[in-house]
């Protein structure tokens, strides 16, 4: 039995990776949760209700990525074989607010983890993924690829370069089999829901149901490579199956603005976004990032890894999903009035 410890394993990428690994037999999965005052284990609580065979290999934790000694300590307990840090303050907007928070749980936290890994690593091989990201290469013409220099252009973006190069430092100068995957943006039912697809499916389908008149939206003319969650937690284990720790870009190869989303989204369900949709300077960036196109070249030969959902598939998937719970709470609310 492998045993894998996954940091943010309550987040979107890591349910679908938590997940992944179950599906094989051969792995115990660890996750490390935070303390917070309500639960807030809606991604994997349906891993638990599985048959035992399944449940009784998957484990939580208490511990924090601003906390070294927590980290030392499941690290200490867990013994892993695989550590992937998908744990991060992630939202973009969110990192101007709190820049300092960001650089410590993002830059830091990814040090005090590289730091307990190294420590293990002396007495049994552990493999390390570092979940980097397209952000950091900001204002760097498209398309991005792994010679592309990076140019970040946030809070969040820089801290997620400095975890980046402490991640190929370890490699470099302890000889840790570290990987780190550039990742560009991939989205899902379970995306959080201020990230921008999600805002835009839930949006669209409560509109449709009349629990919503409108949408409140910032940049329309972003443009980004949208992939689906559930096919780049495939390719961060590929990273780590491989025989040498490198790096990777991990994307589709094909990019659409925010607008080319909300055309989508809402005609999936029979309306124009131009009726609906509204600009506030709320839901702007001070320095945003224009354009995000990947090369994805180098993981699709070296792992023969390829995404399976594209753009149209992977919004329709959203849409299905956020209409019935659309549905749901409309019916909930009529039962309710009556
Ligand atoms: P997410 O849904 O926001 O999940 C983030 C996870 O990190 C949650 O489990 C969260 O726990 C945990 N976390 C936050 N602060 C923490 C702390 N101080 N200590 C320990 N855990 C903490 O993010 P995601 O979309 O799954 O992304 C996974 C990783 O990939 C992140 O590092 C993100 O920056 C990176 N990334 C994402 C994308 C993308 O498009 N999704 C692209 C490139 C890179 P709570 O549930 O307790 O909040
Ligand atoms: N969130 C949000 N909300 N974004 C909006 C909105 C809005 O109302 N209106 C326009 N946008 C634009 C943003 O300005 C940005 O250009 C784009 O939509 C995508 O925003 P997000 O979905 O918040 O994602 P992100 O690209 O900033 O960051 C995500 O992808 C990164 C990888 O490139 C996050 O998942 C990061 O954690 C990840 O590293």
């Amino acid at each position: 039995m492998k045993r894998a410890l996954i940091t943010g394993i309550t987040g979107q990428d890591g349910s679908y990776l938590a997940e992944f690994l179950l599906a094989r037999t051969d792995y115990e999965v660890h996750g490390l949760v935070r303390r917070s005052s309500s639960l807030n284990r809606q991604r994997i609580d349906h891993l638990f209700a599985l048959d035992r065979s399944v449940s009784d290999r998957l484990h939580l934790h208490y511990a924090d990525l601003a906390d070294a000694s927590s980290l030392a300590m499941v690290m200490e307990l867990v013994r892993p074989d695989e550590v992937y840090n998908l744990g991060a303050q992630s939202h973009v907007r969110v990192s101007f607010d709190q820049p300092l928070y960001t650089a410590d749980v993002v830059g830091l936290g990814t040090l005090r983890l590289l730091e307990a890994v190294r420590h293990l690593n002396r007495s049994q091989p552990v493999r390390f993924y570092q979940a980097s990201s397209s952000e950091m290469y900001g204002s760097a013409p498209p398309p991005q690829g792994l010679d592309t220099p990076f140019h970040p252009r946030s809070p969040y973006a820089c801290a997620k370069l400095y975890a980046h190069w402490q991640t190929i430092n370890y490699r470099e100068a302890y000889g840790l089999f570290a990987c780190s995957g550039i990742l560009f943006n991939h989205e899902s039912p379970r995306r959080g829901e201020s990230f921008v697809t999600r805002k835009a499916t839930l949006g669209a389908t409560r509109i449709k149901e009349g629990l919503q008149k409108k949408l409140v939206m910032g940049n329309l003319d972003a443009r980004r490579d949208w992939g689906f969650a559930g096919d780049y937690v495939r390719a961060m284990w590929l990273m780590l199956q491989h025989d040498k720790p490198d790096d990777y870009v991990v994307a589709t190869g094909q990019t659409f603005s925010v607008r080319a989303l909300l055309e989508l989204a809402f005609s999936l369900v029979g309306l124009d976004y131009q009726d609906f949709v509204e600009f506030d300077t709320r839901y702007t960036r001070p320095s945003e990032v224009d354009v995000l196109l990947g090369d994805p070249s180098k993981a699709m030969n070296v792992l023969g890894w390829k995404p399976e959902v594209d753009f149209r598939g992977l919004i329709t998937m959203m849409v299905e999903h956020d209409l019935e719970l659309a549905r749901r709470e409309r019916f909930a609310s009529t039962y309710r009035q009556t």
